[in-house]
């Protein structure tokens, strides 16, 4: 046999150059559960194959990851052959296709990692992306193995009345002793991170969809006894993106069953596996009482971004997991599309580029950054970031802008045909939509290899007719990537006349080279420019404008994101030069003017609507902020913000309390025009507070005492909790009160006490975390306060470090119980080079005492380490 006596280390960190295909192929496997709470034995026969493109004569190789082989049989007969690796299991095989026989043996009440097969209140459900399988039993698991699964199990059946798996039912039966069982086939091949099980008592919401060649397919939502009443939306929302990708991306379900369960103990959002996509709860229930306008759209949305996944994901899958952007990056984007379709696409618009800024951006530019295609990983679950599905999203979106919808379709139809089945690469990716639609993305491709936020400089200058737009870009340096090529940067342009405040016609620039001039004729005085129209790429521009410029775009472009972006760039130059200190009393004088009048005119502009009105009137965020400051004071950040709000309150007083007043007469209802109303009626509210607490606390009580809604319910609590006045106490009380048991509402009433601009967040958070319905044990519970807390500037950067402290200790306490949860808490301490150098060596200091603790988990370890040297 093979030398196995003396394994190589696994190695710390894997290389995307090292991929290598698999030795051995799985064509078929069949599991055999039988179910318990506390231990759950797993039978699974493997059809094993050697692959002609694999190593000759390698020994088959099965990933584990804390079990152990209670049995191994090759061919049904006991085999002697093979050894621990690591935590591998290695066979040495004879011939070239064998039945490899394993059992396993878990606990899974035990498994507060929520990775492979674990319970969540009394039901057992699976998690396998990334590399959960392997905590279930030996296996190749990694995504280019795909396999047809049949899948069996038994267990009691007063506990476990619903069985569930990836596919179709095949057959069921009642054993012995109160036990029941049955047997589910899915005819697709896939990898291992798509397998699925689910048993518990659940309830489930039935209704169907047939596909445009005809077949029926029986949808069905599982939930607790008592949620059944909360899945209406989410029914209608997986309707609505069967039929939608049928309409815009040409692809049709492909089984007679769909089924989706929603557990409240989760680690990610939702997971795509085939035919039985698994849910957090927060993104299916919903109804007026306990979800807000934002958590139906959050429904909306992840409902229809796992089912796309059915073919960007599971049809066509990952060769490896350095590509993951393939399916995340994609999949983000069509779900982008859709709910812009759906609902206001320049609202929805504005709603992504300030995700992209406010998580995407501090990736980019901190130690943590890398590229949508990682080179390497110690620890894949650290890469399901913000850069791999959003920017990865963003850099899909450009191809549409270059292509165009049409040829943008034609480019995925051919990926999707020539994939179908396969597990494919980003590389492929391109490729088809190179052949698709004619582009020639060879430079293009740098947006899949080099990390960074690139920053076009822009200058325009004004001869007789003539103008001379000059664009440099800049692609900052990252860990390990110092230096950067150019990258294609499509822009779109249009330059306005200032008399007529119209445009004669948008341009679309393509930026390649580090620096590039356009000249446009026909201009006797100089234009106003507006650029990156529709945020057309992920860059950030630095264009100084005049205030009167922006106030100009504000009021005229007629494109609606270019309208926010001018309001955006209006606030964040007049915050950050106060923060910097830059500002004379005249430039803080003229720059609030400027601002309180283009609020003004967004305040009274009827040609707006109501939800498009709310987005112009939201300040940049605090995080966004920060980023535009070297070694910044985020205190600072916290004061000129609020101060700047406080000066918006007070000069538009009136304007306010008009709005409060119009908006709250508008009836519930969850059309656009309420749903706008209701997104300005809390806004009010927020302004007024700084300007006048006492009648914003009166007015937020009012609204909460006469809400019939989450959205209204949720917004007055918000701002109560940032006031120090009797009627917060009161609120937060009934709050609690009223919804005590619910879990995800519960949720929102730890979120508004560790977000609030109270003066003492460091204090309700450590009074919180030992509140009896804190539990470490529980995803949402953890990030509902401590997700709040670590993006609450004012309070986490408090300045004897006491907010780092809290996010060390989390990180220590959390990481035994759920090491991937724990490491998504280090990148707040991992800013610690953008913060200026007191508060930054608290925060180092953090990350040496987590640095320094016995028997990390590989993620924290990972982040911690990366963010120390970076
Ligand atoms: N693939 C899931 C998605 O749709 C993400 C996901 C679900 C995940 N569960 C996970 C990622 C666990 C990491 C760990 O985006
Ligand atoms: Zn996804």
């Amino acid at each position: 046999m093979n030398d196995l006596s003396n394994p190589p280390a696994v190695p710390s960190v894997i290389l995307r150059s090292d991929y290598r295909a698999p030795d051995w192929l799985v064509p078929e496997i069949a599991l055999d559960f039988a179910l318990s709470l506390d231990a759950t034995r797993v039978r699974a026969d493997l059809t094993v194959a050697r692959n002609p493109a694999g190593q000759a004569g390698a020994p088959l190789r099965l990933n584990g990851d804390g079990i152990a082989a209670r049995t191994v049989l090759v061919d049904g007969k006991s085999h002697n052959d093979w050894e621990m690796d690591g935590h591998d299991l290695v066979i040495a095989l004879p011939a070239d296709a064998h039945v490899v026989t394993i059992e396993t043996a878990l606990n899974p009440v035990a498994n507060t990692q929520l990775s492979g097969l674990y319970a969540s209140s009394g039901m057992l459900c699976t998690q396998c992306e990334a590399e959960g399988f392997r905590r279930i039993t030996f296996f190749p698991d990694r995504p280019d193995v795909l396999s047809v699964y049949t899948v069996r199990m038994s267990g009691s059946a007063a506990d476990f009345p619903v069985l569930l798996s990836n596919g179709n039912p095949v057959a069921q039966g009642t054993g012995p002793g109160g036990t029941h069982w049955a047997q589910w086939f899915d005819p697709w091949p896939k990898p291992s991170y798509l397998f699925a099980l689910v048993a518990g008592d659940l309830v489930a919401t039935r209704d169907s969809f047939t596909t445009r060649s005809g077949r029926k397919v029986d949808l069905a939502i599982y939930v607790r006894a008592g949620d059944e009443s909360r899945t209406g939306h989410a029914m209608r929302s997986l309707i609505a993106s069967m039929a939608w990708d049928e309409q815009v991306y040409g692809r049709e379900y492909d089984l007679d069953l769909f089924n989706i369960v929603a557990v409240s103990d989760f680690n990610a959002g939702a997971m795509e596996n085939k035919g039985l996509n698994v849910f957090n709860t927060r993104y299916i229930l919903a109804d007026p009482e306990t979800a807000t306008d934002g958590d139906y759209d959050a429904v909306e949305g992840v409902v229809a971004h796992e089912y796309f996944h059915n073919w960007s994901g599971n049809r066509v899958t990952c060769r490896d997991w350095f590509q993951l952007s393939l399916k995340e990056g994609f999949t983000v984007l069509r779900d982008q599309q859709f709910s812009a379709d759906r609902g206001s696409a320049p609202v929805k618009r504005i709603e992504d580029v300030r995700v992209l800024r406010a998580a995407q951006f501090p990736e980019d530019s901190g130690p943590l950054a890398h590229p949508i295609r990682p080179d390497s990983y110690q620890e894949i679950s650290n890469f399901y970031t913000a850069t791999v599905y959003n920017k990865g999203a963003e850099v899909i979106r450009m191809m549409t802008v270059l292509a165009g919808p049409e040829r943008f379709r034609a480019g995925t139809d051919l990926y999707f045909d020539r994939h179908d089945g396969e597990a494919a690469t980003c590389e492929d990716f391109v490729r088809a939509i190179e052949d698709g639609t004619g582009l020639d993305l060879a430079q293009f491709r740098r947006w899949y290899e080099q990390a960074g936020t690139p920053r076009v400089d822009v200058a325009l200058a004004h001869a007789s007719d003539t103008v001379t737009l000059t664009l440099r870009q800049t692609v900052p340096s990252t860990p390990g990537q110092p230096d950067k090529l150019p990258m294609v940067i499509p822009l779109r342009t249009a330059l306005f006349d200032r008399a007529t405040g119209t445009h004669g016609g948008e341009h679309l620039l393509v930026l390649t080279e580090t620096e590039q001039s356009f000249t446009f004729t026909g201009f006797a005085q100089a234009p106003v420019l507006s650029i990156n129209r529709g945020f057309s790429a992920p860059v950030a521009i630095a264009n100084p404008t005049t205030n009167d410029d922006l106030v100009f775009l504000a009021a005229h472009d007629d494109d609606p994101f270019a309208r926010y972006e001018a309001m955006q760039q209006l606030v964040v130059q007049h915050l950050v030069a106060a923060v910097k200190g830059e500002l004379t009393e005249a430039d803080r004088t003229a720059g609030r003017a400027a601002i309180v009048g283009a609020f003004h005119a967004v305040l009274t502009d009827l040609a707006l609507d109501d939800l498009m009105r709310g987005e112009l009137v939201i300040l940049p965020g605090e995080g966004y902020l920060a980023e535009q400051i070297a070694q910044v004071d985020p205190v600072a950040i916290r004061n000129e913000r609020e101060a700047l709000k406080g000066w918006l309150g007070a000069a538009l007083r009136d304007e306010w309390i008009a709005l409060h007043d119009r908006t709250s007469a508008v009836p519930f209802s969850l059309d656009a025009e309420a749903r706008g109303a209701r997104k300005l009626k809390t806004q009010a509210l927020v302004y007024l507070a700084p300007a006048d607490p006492a009648e914003a606390a009166a007015r937020a009580k009012a609204q909460y005492d006469a809400a019939d809604n989450m959205t209204d319910r949720q917004g007055a609590l918000m701002v109560l909790c940032g006031l120090d006045r009797p009627e917060r106490g009161a609120a937060l009380a009934d709050f609690q009160t009223r919804f005590a048991g619910n879990m995800l509402v519960i949720d929102k009433w730890f979120s508004l006490q560790a977000g609030s601009l109270h003066r003492d967040v460091i204090g309700q958070v450590r009074a919180l975390a030992n509140h009896a319905d804190f539990t470490l044990t529980n995803p949402n519970r953890v990030r509902s306060l401590y997700m709040a807390f670590a993006a609450n500037l004012g309070a986490f950067h408090a300045a004897d470090g006491s907010g780092y402290r809290i996010i060390g200790d989390l990180i220590a306490t959390l990481d035994p119980i759920n090491g991937s949860i724990a490491a998504r808490f280090v990148p707040s301490l991992g800013r610690w080079r953008k913060i200026e150098p007191a508060r930054a060596a608290l925060m180092r200091a953090e990350l040496e005492r987590i640095a320094a603790l016995p028997g990390l988990s590989r993620d924290v370890r990972e982040q911690v380490s990366k963010s120390l040297e970076g």
